[in-house]
């Protein structure tokens, strides 16, 4: 296998997780690069069901090296709580290393998150993890990094300046409980115990052994595209880039290094939090599909919206992120469609005008119509399918449209949760 970043090309929840999972076992080296707990990433194995939020979906394999890169931000607290349950499953964590330059999601940060959510009148629909405050911090220069909390006196300067600043906001502007410095102090050194067996300062080293021993990194994005904070429905999505050149500044592998950029897209699309979402379903068929695909969040169990797969949004994936190929999961949830639409352009109610390209501007989403085009479901089950020939002929018809309109080639079809429900396109 080639270095290969996998990401998400929708709104998030794409079955990422099970795919780069499949394609660890092939990896030496597995680097989640952005996001933080807000992710919710689902592994079946051997009939097993493990939930990751931090920790890269690579672990399960013993001897892979899983980084959770400098473009992260750590809650210590949930990444403890993945550790522990991980070790009550007997999973080998001795690969399982931490940047010194993540970022550490304080408790604050998930209190500002809390209170700006209930405050505002366009709700973002936050995972509430403190996630945007964190990178917020971060660009701001007033992050607390991983290594800051193994450096008494430098983090004793830094939280005089943070503090007040941080106080301020939390008081005056929410009206919520300040921090004293002991408080956080004590906070800080709980969490550099829970980090310290995983630190890992000597990643120059291992990055350059790597590259000199040719192994295999695969990136592992979290959330997707549409959720980018450049790329994404801005002010809808999180507060990193999702979008495969965040595998580079996330890790600190540069760009030459990469050979493969894997899109992760369901058959058709879900989303959670607010935000425009032009083949959503709000009726009975929508509800079939969020309850056939089990469509309610890992991190924050949410029922996830639900709709037709979107070739506009895909096409504009496929562009932002460099893809090369498209995984095409959930598959199997269509087995009882008699028809499945897909979403080909949007025509504009303003003047009749259809652009097969996404419009960034989310005011204008409200005048946009879907255009579909139908096609006959199948009506057989898939889910045992090994190969694509083994597909029926109108799954096959419904893929090779998708392939057409997207511009990329489909080269991993999941038909179920299961390692073992996959078929690799040749
Ligand atoms: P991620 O955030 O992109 O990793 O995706 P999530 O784990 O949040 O959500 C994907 C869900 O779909 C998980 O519960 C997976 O076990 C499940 N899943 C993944 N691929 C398939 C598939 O092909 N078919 C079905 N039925 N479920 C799948
Ligand atoms: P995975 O990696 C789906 C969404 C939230 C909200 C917006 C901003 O499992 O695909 P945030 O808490 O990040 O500030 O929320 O982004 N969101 C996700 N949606 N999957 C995720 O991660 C998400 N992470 C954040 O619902 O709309
Ligand atoms: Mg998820």
């Amino acid at each position: 296998m080639e270095n290969t970043v996998v990401i998400g090309a929708q709104w998030g929840d794409e079955g990422k997780a099970k795919i780069t999972d499949l394609l660890a076992e092939k990896a030496d080296l597995i680097i989640r690069y952005q996001g933080g707990c807000n992710a919710g990433h689902t592994v079946v194995a051997d009939g097993k069901t493990f939930k990751f939020h931090l920790i890269p979906s690579g672990i399960l394999y013993k001897g892979k090296i899983c980084f959770i890169g400098a473009g992260t931000v750590i809650y210590p607290e949930v990444l403890n709580e993945e550790i522990e349950n991980l070790k009550k499953e007997n999973i080998d964590l001795s690969g399982l290393k931490i940047s010194p330059l993540a970022t550490i999601t304080m408790p604050y940060h998930i209190d500002l998150d809390g209170a700006s959510e209930a405050g505002a009148k366009n709700k973002i629909g936050t995972t509430k993890k403190g996630i945007g405050p964190t990178y917020t911090d971060k660009i701001s220069r007033h992050g607390i990094k991983v290594q800051d909390l193994f450096d008494k006196e430098g983090l004793s300067h830094k939280l005089d300046e943070i503090l007040s600043l941080k106080n301020k906001e939390l008081k005056e502007i929410y009206g919520l409980k300040t921090y004293s410095k002991e408080e956080i102090t004590d906070i800080c050194k709980k969490y550099a115990e829970i980090l310290r067996p995983y630190v890992c300062n000597d990643w120059q080293k291992i990055y350059h052994d790597a590259l000199k021993e040719n192994k295999t990194i695969l990136f592992e994005g979290a959330q997707g595209v549409m959720l980018d904070v450049d790329w994404g429905t801005y002010p809808y999505v999180t507060s990193s880039n999702p979008v495969a050149g965040g595998a580079c500044t996330g890790s600190g592998f540069g760009p030459s290094v990469i050979k493969e950029i894997i899109g992760v897209s369901k058959a058709y699309i879900t989303r959670v939090g607010e935000g425009p979402f032009a083949t959503e379903l709000t009726d009975e068929t929508g509800d079939k599909i969020r309850n056939i695909g089990a469509e309610f969040g890992t991190t924050t169990g949410r029922p996830r919206r639900c709709g037709w797969f979107d070739a506009v949004v895909a096409k504009y994936g496929v562009l932002v992120s460099g893809l090369t190929s498209m995984a095409v999961t959930k598959l199997d949830v269509f087995d009882t469609f008699d028809e499945i639409k897909i979403c080909t352009a949007y025509k504009d109610t303003r003047d009749g005008s259809v652009s097969e390209y996404y419009p960034t501007n989310v005011n204008i989403h409200k005048y946009l119509e879907p255009v579909y085009e139908t096609h006959k479901g199948w009506k057989s089950d898939i889910s045992r399918a090994k190969t694509y020939d083994e597909l029926p002929e109108n799954a096959k018809k419904y893929l090779a449209r998708l392939e057409e309109l997207m511009g990329v080639k489909i080269s991993i079809i999941s038909v179920g949760p299961g390692r073992e429900q996959t078929i690799f396109v040749k």
